[in-house]
């Protein structure tokens, strides 16, 4: 058992179902026994882990545009879901040079949709809507941003992200506060990764495909350090923020950042080499380094989540070796395993992710 079963039963939308955190967090809830409703766009990539799990089978799918007001309000209003956990977003941050303006009115008038349509429920719901840690505005500093620091940023995909963020805080203290019925909170992680993203530009992605083909893998930014964390990090962030405002243990409207180690904080280059060391490759025979990465992207960006330790009583779970040994095994079997079966091994990894927890005496496991 884990959050205190308390989403056994519970009809559950998530928004950007289809996508890789959507997709990784509707398997953990349906083998809590949830029943899932799903509101996305598309399906993001081919190919999509939301397709390798079978998971148009096992839940129930709308294909809709957040930024269409009328149809999400008409579809929580036809499901009236116990929770929203709200994912959709253009999350791409190099697609934000390409698609300024999707990406704009996505993140930030797709939230604002969705916060219309909260505004509409009559019953009880338990929100939780996920930004990310490049809602901060970062001025490359060595600190850990903290939940009160400044939002906003100089590139679009950080400014969607910051002002989504303050169109969230503005609808709570409006309207969702003086709901009795709601309860709401926002979520703030960075970089994840995990088996089944197939994203554009992200570089475990290029990697496991460049592997796969016997290729070299090019890195444009070897020195950049990001705060790597594996998926199932923030989505037990998400359940758990989920349950204590559900339980009414948490403080109602607040940000919350779910952010790793401070270990696991290593170069792209540490990474990579770490992957192909765990593919049974050997690094300097599959790795080329090649420079200037062709778009503005800062290059440090921690969180600090003493937050969500003192309040939710939650921290990660997982060492970095533990994490890139699970994003290899996950990879493996997709492109080296006949007939694999994904959906199983995904499992299996949640149930490896909430042993580990347990062991750490995470709260959220009971
Ligand atoms: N993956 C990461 O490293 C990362 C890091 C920080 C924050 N996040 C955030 O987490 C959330 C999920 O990220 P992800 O990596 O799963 O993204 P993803 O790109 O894999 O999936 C995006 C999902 O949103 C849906 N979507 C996009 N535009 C839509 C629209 N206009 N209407 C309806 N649905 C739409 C897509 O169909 C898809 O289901 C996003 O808010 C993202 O910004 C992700």
């Amino acid at each position: 058992m884990a959050f205190n079963n308390i989403y056994k039963g519970k009809k559950i939308l998530i928004t950007g179902n289809t996508g890789f955190k959507g997709s990784w967090l509707t398997t953990w809830l349906l083998k809590m026994g949830a029943e899932i409703y799903g509101f996305s766009k598309d399906i993001p990539t081919t190919p999509s882990v939301f397709e390798t799990l079978s998971l148009a089978e096992k839940i129930h799918h709308h294909f809709g545009d957040i930024r269409d007001k009328e149809a999400l309000n008409n579809y929580i209003q036809q499901i009236k879901p116990d929770f929203i956990f709200h994912l959709a977003a253009q999350a791409i941050v190099s697609a934000s040079y390409t698609h300024p303006f999707d990406t704009v009115t996505t993140n930030v008038t797709g939230t604002a949709s969705l916060l219309e349509s909260i505004r509409n429920i009559s019953w009880e719901c338990t929100c939780v809507l996920i930004t990310s840690d490049k809602a901060y505005n970062n001025v490359e500093w060595i600190w850990g941003y903290r939940e009160m620091d400044a939002l906003g940023g100089k590139d679009i995909y950080s400014g969607s992200k910051g002002a989504a963020e303050l169109i969230i805080r503005c609808y709570w203290h409006s309207f969702i506060k003086s709901m009795p019925n709601i309860k709401m909170g926002t979520a703030r992680a960075g970089n994840v990764i995990g088996g089944g993203d197939w994203a554009k530009d992200r570089i475990v992605v290029d990697c496991v495909k460049a592997f796969s083909r016997q290729e070299i893998v090019e890195i444009r930014s070897p020195k950049a350090t990001r705060p790597w964390q594996h998926v199932l990090e923030p989505l037990s962030g998400y359940l758990t923020l989920g349950q204590r405002l559900y339980e009414k243990q948490s403080q109602n409207g607040e940000a919350y950042n779910f952010g790793p180690r401070a270990e696991q904080t290593k170069t792209v280059f540490e990474l990579v080499r770490d992957l192909a060391i765990q593919w049974g490759l050997e690094p300097d025979k599959t790795i080329r380094l090649t420079g200037n990465a062709p778009f503005e992207e800062a290059t440090l960006l921690r969180l600090n989540c003493d937050k969500a330790l003192a309040y939710l009583n939650w921290h990660s779970t997982l060492h970095y070796e533990q994490c890139v040994t699970m994003i290899a095994q996950w990879y493996k079997a997709f492109y080296l395993e006949e007939n694999a079966d994904l959906y199983n091994l995904t499992v299996k990894q949640i149930e490896l992710y909430v042993k580990e927890a347990a062991k750490q005496q995470l709260m959220w496991t009971k």
